[in-house]
């Protein structure tokens, strides 16, 4: 009987979460829709509108939404909010793209791959600048805050995206390394897009502090989950190209592990397959994948996530919010470390 009503309790508040993401995803595509600029050269705005329209998941632009309401605030209060952390999101993926030879985005082209190199360095960098014009629509201390936060934000993921173009040429890459390198490059901007939709939402700097450090232990975990998917995502739904990781020698922690843990033989086989770019990367990455396996580093990744899950939850509960919103990040961040796309 008791375990009856905590399922049926369990349906519920699944039910209600799912009702309240469709909702402010909805809310947000509409703000979108209406605010993407919509002006020529098509050259330079089509990509940035081809990006920006082709999906993934919304999650920055959910938490900061989220972040705003639960300060106290209606959600439409941090839709600019929103609008710039996605748009920021997006000019990343267009440059990281280049930067990682990556041909598949959202199960799609990547837009250098669907114009040319050029055209995405250029659409990129528009989109950067409108992620900047979005929040033009604060005033005051708040406009000030917001700024001063994304700006570092920005300069904090260009510093993770230059460590992460670094470590293959490194020979050793450390464990601490890359979890600094995965911080920048995307913890920041989970932990930020919190952060602005807590300061729109009138929250205090201090407090607004402590969704950070939720945004970016769950944006740790939720890196790792992208990296193991890299190498392990199903190729019919991950929506990027499996084992783009290994063919670029990418050092995450799957192979930072197998280094670490593989001896003799097998050891000198990944160290040489890191080494190497061969023209057919196929059988590349079927043997780095198994030598990942010998290792166990797909079990001590899901490992070293469910730590940061762990301090993740430890700064949400430090920030006492109604059950309701406790709830729904509460959902949302397993939903993250447990999704495959
Ligand atoms: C992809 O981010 C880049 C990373 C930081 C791992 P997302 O997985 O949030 O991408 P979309 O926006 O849902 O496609
Ligand atoms: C991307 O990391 C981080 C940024 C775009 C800043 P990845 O290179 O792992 O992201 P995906 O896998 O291409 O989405
Ligand atoms: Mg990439
Ligand atoms: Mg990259
Ligand atoms: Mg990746």
């Amino acid at each position: 009987m008791f375990l009856g009503v905590l399922y049926l309790f369990g349906i519920v508040v699944f039910l209600w979460c799912m009702k309240a993401l469709k909702a402010a995803q909805s809310l947000f595509l509409a703000y979108m829709a209406k605010e993407l600029p919509n002006e020529k050269p098509d050259q330079l705005y089509g990509p940035l509108r081809y990006i920006m329209e082709l999906g993934g998941k919304r999650i920055r632009p959910l938490l900061a939404l989220w972040a705003c309401e639960a300060s106290g605030q209606a959600s439409e209060k941090a839709l600019p909010v929103a609008l710039a952390v996605e748009a920021f999101h997006n000019f990343s993926l267009i440059h990281d793209d280049i930067m990682d030879d990556a041909p598949l985005r959202r199960g799609a082209a990547t837009v250098h791959e669907k114009w040319d190199t050029n055209t995405g360095i250029l659409s990129g960098d528009v989109l950067l600048v409108c992620a900047y014009q979005f929040l033009e629509e604060y005033e005051g201390d708040v406009f000030k805050q917001l700024t001063k936060t994304f700006s570092e934000t920005a300069r904090w993921v260009c510093e993770g995206q230059q460590m992460d173009m670094d470590f293959p040429n490194q020979k050793t890459v450390l464990l601490p390394d890359y979890i600094e390198m995965i911080r920048k490059k995307t913890a920041v901007l989970l932990g930020s897009s919190l952060k602005m939709g807590a300061i729109a939402g009138g929250l205090s700097l201090a407090k607004s502090q402590l969704f950070f450090d939720f945004g970016e232990n769950l944006g740790i975990a939720f890196q790792l989950q992208d990296d193991y998917l890299d190498a392990f995502g199903n190729p019919e739904t991950f929506g990027k190209q499996v084992g783009g990781d290994i063919i670029e020698n990418k050092k995450t922690y799957l192979f930072i592990h197998a280094s670490e843990h593989l001896q003799g033989a097998p050891k000198e086989a990944l160290v040489a397959y890191f080494e190497s770019q061969p023209e057919n990367s196929t059988a590349k990455v079927d043997a780095v994948k198994d030598l990942f396996q010998q290792a166990e580093a797909p079990r001590a990744i899901k490992a070293e996530m469910e730590v940061y899950l762990a301090r993740a939850f430890t700064a949400l509960q430090g920030l006492h919010l109604s059950e309701t919103h406790e709830q729904l990040f509460t959902d949302l961040a397993y939903y993250l470390i447990q999704r495959d796309v």
